[in-house]
């Protein structure tokens, strides 16, 4: 089947986020939303398919995961990263979100030290503060317009550390994200196999939010933490989710793969009760997906990678003092406003009340976000194509 995605379609109405909040969130009827993390792209149709069927069978009690919904999670994990991984270590939960806060806790007490890089996935704060802990923050460094790991700066971290008056937290877990999510860095196995190998050093587990794993842009291979070796398989919680490859964050479904059964009983002992399991029609998408909604995936990279090339050209020709750092995957676009010489504040004003486009603001991924923000890129292509003849409208009157 081909699908469409030129085509636009009317969001609003609908109770979603991007759409039906913008107006409320950034005080304008007519802003361009490219801000929260889902596609303007209908999803899959054997996803829409199945869950009609189920919707069909009038009995929504409650439902656990059968078995072929668990296989649907190991086949894909090995037909896409020949991860080979058992039943019995994936857990479901309604979000990766959800599950960051539990594996953060089942890792950690109060006062306890949590590793961050940023700029980071703005959830990734209250996960760790709202779990009692400190964030220890490990920045990425900016190279030439590339985000990279600071390796001597993570190892420092372990150190003794003297002439303080305030003992640090000590370090219990670190949280990775592969691709990045803001920066779009897709680490390769050498950087996954030195973060893991200070923590094993360390004796922290990881936990690897990988839930942007299956959008790549052209050219690129995601290898999932855990496959690096068994010790970095035993040593890691990995957070997957059919939710941003196959657009379903709505159904709220991700399942984390914990291989090690004592760090898998921890976080099921803090989850139980409090996380509930996915709704049915969650697991229903989830097994769709994996198992039939690739021949929309490939049509969707392609179409993703043909709004980058856009991005990239127009700014460069078009758009002065702002720089696109360039992803490897994510439709999650970092962009480099610093060239404009505004105050981060005023740079989020300036694009909604000028541009009439509503972007992330880079100060909300920290303090290293500032005068950077973020676009979503996962629409139609006349979408994108207004939004930047907007931005170079405003960039040119100022
Ligand atoms: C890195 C990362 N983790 C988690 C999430 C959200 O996960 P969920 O909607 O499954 O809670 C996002 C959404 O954008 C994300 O970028």
């Amino acid at each position: 089947m081909k699908y469409d995605f030129d085509c636009v379609y009317d969001r609003k109405k609908t109770d979603c986020y991007k759409w039906d909040l913008a107006p409320h969130l950034f005080g304008h009827e007519d802003v361009i939303p490219m801000w929260v993390a889902d596609m303007d792209f209908p999803t899959a149709q054997p996803v829409v398919d199945a869950l009609k069927e189920r919707a069909e069978h009038p009995f929504y009690g409650y439902t656990h995961p059968g078995p072929s919904v668990v296989d649907s999670v190991v086949e894909r994990m090995k037909r896409k990263f020949n991860w080979e991984i058992e039943g019995e270590w994936v857990v479901f939960t309604p979000g990766v979100v959800p599950a960051l806060h539990t594996a953060i806790r089942s890792l950690t007490h109060p006062g306890d030290g949590v590793i961050m890089q940023q700029p980071a996935y703005h959830p990734f704060f209250p996960a760790v503060t709202g779990s009692g802990c400190q964030i220890v923050n490990n920045n990425l460094k900016l190279v030439d317009g590339r985000y990279y790991q600071d390796f001597e700066d993570l190892e420092n971290k372990f150190l003794p550390q003297t002439g303080r008056l305030r003992r640090p937290p000590r370090i219990k877990t670190i949280l990775f994200c592969n691709p990045h999510n803001p920066v779009g860095r897709l680490w390769n196995v050498d950087e996954i196999t030195r973060v893991g190998e200070i923590a094993l050093d360390n004796g922290i587990p990881v936990i690897s939010d990988e839930i942007h794993c299956e959008l790549l842009f052209k050219g690129y291979k995601h290898t999932p933490f855990a496959t690096i070796s068994e010790e970095f398989e035993q040593n890691s919680i990995t957070c997957m989710s059919p939710s941003k490859t196959f657009n379903l964050p709505g159904l709220a479904v991700s399942s984390i793969i914990i291989p090690n059964k004592k760090l898998r009983e921890g976080f099921k002992e803090i989850a139980s009760g409090i996380v509930s399991e996915p709704n049915l029609f969650g697991f229903t998408a989830l097994e769709a997906s994996y198992r039939h909604g690739d021949e929309w995936l490939d049509q969707v990279l392609d179409y993703l990678q043909g709004n980058l090339d856009l991005l990239m050209e127009y700014t460069e020709a078009n758009i002065p003092g702002v720089k696109i750092i360039e992803p490897q995957g994510s439709y999650l676009i970092w962009i480099d406003f610093r060239g404009l010489g505004m105050d981060p504040l005023d740079l989020g004003k300036f694009m909604l009340d000028e541009a009439k486009v509503a972007l992330e603001d880079g100060f909300i991924f920290g303090e290293a976000g500032n005068g950077f923000m973020r676009m979503n890129i996962a629409c139609p292509r006349p979408i994108l194509k207004e939004a930047l003849k907007r931005i170079e409208q405003a960039v040119n009157n100022l």
